[in-house]
């Protein structure tokens, strides 16, 4: 049942989404978020294969390559996207990994669905590595895969990695099939996680729902030979060097000035990037920059506030609510601060190419991350990486993976809107000399951690294992 690939990267999403236009003729678009963002340039470099839905319910599309990639679609019939992408990886996983910010719902349909979908998941990866071959699965959608794949194909070497936070077992005990999840990973040799903190509290849901001895990065199987399971953190990247070659060049620096112009030179560009989505903490940065201009300690004209909002699960109701939200939130600010030529938030709820978004990323002063809980967040790193000028203030939040990495951003808690009202002012009003000594230093980080190190070094780790990793027994 062998196939040809040595590297098979498993993942919900391919790395483009089929689109139909208004005459049905389909084309491709690349996938929203930060997973796509981090495995596209590392798969661009490697023979490999990726295997992933293409974002539309029926029949999948024949293997094709895009952007340089192998691609091999999954099919998910309407009723699967509903049960299982909308409803147990989105309306279940989602806010019970990012701290029950809105609250989970848990309904069998969506759990028997997401049993059924990860299995073929499986055994299209079975189908596609070749003997030996290291497969890499990504994501809460998927955490069943490297159990359903271990027991079709015993010979490959399994890495998982989670690229949202693995919440404390005090919450993930909430799941009903928490054990089968755990059992699901457990297929893994190899588990990464974006935190130390991430990979400690899988560690303890192993020992307290499971009984596995567990330590020091280590889970024993007794029931497997006494197989073991690590378990380690590998924090995400990007691109670093494309991204900051893109800021360089002169139409990207010549659109960020005329973006510039037409928000009407104000003094103060401030920058929100997201998806549109409730773990952001969009409310929260939009009330503190309410009252701001309230308080007169800005000025419309003076600072604007541009808000980019990616689509993102736009059939999920907690998501319907938060663009409602937005939407009346922006117009009220608008309808009560904005003078005519003279807006006081610019919210555009679009995806843009990446020349645009490094050129948003040169036109604001201060970037805004304002996020209530976050795997990583990319966005932070990418206006590191944009900023070759060494301009720019980063405001970030606590709850990001990246505020581990990035500790000269000014850190904020953004449940304390008095707190992060006066963080914006710092950064609005901070020295140059110290806004470039701060950038340079994250500067640096984001170029020698950058996303190949992190590719390679989970890779490297799970290569590492020794045989035992490859030769592990037959269930
Ligand atoms: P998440 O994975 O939760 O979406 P990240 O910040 O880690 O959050 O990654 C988001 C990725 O999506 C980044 O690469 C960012 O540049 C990209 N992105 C976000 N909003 C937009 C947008 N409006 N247009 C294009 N790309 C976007
Ligand atoms: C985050 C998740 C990814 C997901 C992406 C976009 O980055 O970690 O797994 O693909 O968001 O979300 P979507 O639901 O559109 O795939």
């Amino acid at each position: 049942m062998a196939g040809d690939y040595d590297l098979v990267v498993v993942a919900n999403r391919l790395p483009v989404d089929r689109v139909e236009g208004p005459d049905g003729t389909p084309s491709w678009r690349r996938s929203p978020g930060g997973l796509v963002t981090a495995l596209e340039p590392v798969m661009q470099r490697e023979d490999g294969a990726w295997i992933g839905w293409a974002g539309t319910p029926g029949e999948p599309p024949e293997p094709f390559d895009a952007e340089g990639v192998h691609c091999v679609g999954i099919g998910l019939s309407a009723e699967e996207v509903e049960d299982y992408y909308e409803g147990f990886s989105n309306g279940t996983l989602w806010p019970l990994y990012h701290d029950v910010i809105v609250a989970p719902n848990y309904h069998r349909r969506w759990w028997e669905a997401y049993v059924r979908v990860n299995e073929r998941f499986a055994q299209a990866a079975a189908e596609q590595a070749a003997r030996g071959a290291t497969v890499w699965v990504q994501d809460y959608q998927l955490q069943l895969v490297p159990r359903m794949l271990r027991r079709r194909r015993p010979d490959l070497r399994i890495g998982f990695f989670n690229h949202i936070p693995f919440p404390p077992f005090e919450i993930f005990a909430q799941l009903p099939w928490r054990g089968a999840i755990l059992d699901g990973l457990l297929g893994a040799d190899l588990v990464g996680f974006q935190r130390p903190a991430d990979a400690s509290n899988f560690l303890r849901a192993c020992r307290r729902a499971m009984a596995l001895p567990a330590r020091r990065g280590v889970v024993r199987l007794p029931d497997e030979g006494d197989r073991q399971v690590r378990a380690a953190s590998f924090p995400i990247s990007i691109d670093a060097v494309a991204l900051d070659e893109l800021a360089r060049r002169p139409e990207v620096q010549e659109r960020a000035q005329e973006i510039r112009r037409d928000l009407g030179d104000p003094q103060y560009v401030l920058l929100g990037v997201d998806r549109l989505d409730y773990t952001k903490g969009i409310l929260h940065r939009l009330k503190s920059f309410e009252e701001l201009l309230a308080d007169g300690r800005v000025q419309v004209g003076e600072a604007v506030l541009v808000q980019v909002a990616t689509p993102s699960r736009e059939r999920v109701d907690q998501y319907v609510q938060l663009r409602q939200d937005v939407e009346v939130t922006v117009g009220r600010i608008n309808g009560t601060y904005a003078e005519i030529g003279k807006a006081a938030v610019h919210y555009l709820h679009h995806s843009y190419g990446r020349e645009e978004m490094a050129a948003l990323f040169l036109a604001a002063d201060v970037m805004l991350v304002t996020s209530l809980r976050d795997g990583m967040n990319l966005v932070a790193k990418e206006y590191v990486a944009s900023r070759y000028d060494e301009k720019g203030v980063l405001v970030l939040s606590e709850f990001t993976g990246a505020a581990d990495e990035l500790g000269q951003a000014v850190m904020v808690n953004p449940h304390d809107i008095d707190g992060l009202k006066d963080a914006v002012i710092r950064a609005l009003h901070m020295p140059a000399r110290e806004a470039g000594r701060r950038m340079r230093a994250m500067r640096r980080r984001v170029r020698e951690h950058d996303v190949q190190r992190w590719a390679a070094s989970f890779l490297e780790a799970l290569d590492g294992l020794g045989d035992q990793a490859g030769t592990a027994i037959d269930l």
